[in-house]
């Protein structure tokens, strides 16, 4: 039984696999109508959460399952002080995949050593976001057509953005990678990332804490929230929050096939105005989203067509 925890324990062939089944989907989605059926999915959302959960959901019901769960610890019986081992080894005998999302870092680890069903990641605090990479590999994928020789810069909160660590460990296995930091001094990425993933494979790379100084480099460039629920104060958080905003001014010094990645929400960071640009991919990058769970779910269901 395979679970999804971090997007190492996914080989580079496995995630062509996954794109390839993806791109299957899109083009054929009757095809993939029924192959889950009588399968459940059961979210376990811990944290706040709209486009990953209903995007999970969404995806089980186009596979023709069923989905089960709770959006908020407080609607579950953790509001009572049941762990989440407890709970995982009660759920896995009514679902038969889960996807959890947790604000403590390691939650899913823990939940791996209870289940008896796969277990997905869904996002555990400042930590990994695995299937969130899924969907940016897929957009790169469609709108790059390639994962290898690419600037990339990660822009806003390189320190508790969870889609940024997940990435950068995705990418640090292609070839000719570059990555451009581009945060607040406060907000740098975490040396378990940085140190691993960067230094010691000899990735180069850049930092900076200006986006105008480093955006005509890029060939992707991804923007991010401030993390707002991981700050302990609030008047650090409000005075970081608008350290960056990509305007339609910026774009004009950007490459003509840079593309612009977000893993939403949104916040301040970019402005309306930059959606129309044919450059901005983020609300494509949702769709992609949806299309890599159908993927994973059949993947680790052990479903074939
Ligand atoms: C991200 C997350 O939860 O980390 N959201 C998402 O799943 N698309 C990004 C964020 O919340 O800023």
């Amino acid at each position: 039984m395979r679970n999804l925890i971090n997007i190492l324990d996914l080989s580079v062939e496995e995630i062509d696999e996954l794109i390839r089944v993806a791109d299957d989907i899109l083009e054929q989605p009757e095809k993939y109508r029924e192959v889950c059926r009588h399968r459940i999915l059961a979210t376990l959302f811990y944290e706040p959460s709209t486009r990953t959960r209903l995007s999970f959901e969404s995806a089980m019901l186009s596979l023709g399952g069923e989905v089960l769960g709770f959006s908020e610890a407080s609607s579950s019986s953790a509001a009572k002080g049941e762990s989440v081992a407890d709970t995982i080894a009660i759920v896995s005998g009514y679902a038969d995949i889960i996807a959890m999302r947790h604000p403590k870092e390691g939650a899913p680890i823990v939940a791996a050593r209870h289940t008896r069903v796969p277990v997905i990641n869904a996002g555990d605090g400042g930590h990994y976001h695995p299937t969130q990479t899924l969907a940016d590999l897929m957009t790169i994928h469609h709108e790059k057509g390639r994962f290898d020789n690419l600037t990339i810069g990660l822009c806003g909160d390189l320190k508790f953005g969870r889609t940024v660590h997940s990435l950068i460990e995705a990418m640090s296995r292609y070839e000719g990678i570059k990555f451009v930091l581009i945060s607040p001094e406060e907000l740098k990425l975490p040396s378990f990332v940085k140190k691993e993933y960067i230094k010691d494979k000899g990735i180069p790379y850049r930092q900076s804490t200006s986006l105008d100084e480093v955006i005509a480099d890029l060939d992707i460039l991804y923007m991010t929230r401030v993390q707002k629920e991981r700050f302990f104060n609030e008047e650090d958080y409000l005075r970081l929050k608008d350290s960056y905003i990509l305007t339609t001014e910026k774009m004009k010094l950007a490459k003509e096939d840079m593309i612009v990645m977000h893993p939403l929400p949104r916040v301040n960071e970019i402005s309306t105005a930059v959606d129309d640009d044919p450059r901005a991919c983020y609300f494509r990058q949702t769709y992609y989203g949806k299309l890599m769970r159908m993927a994973l779910i059949m993947k680790l269901l052990e479903i074939q067509v």
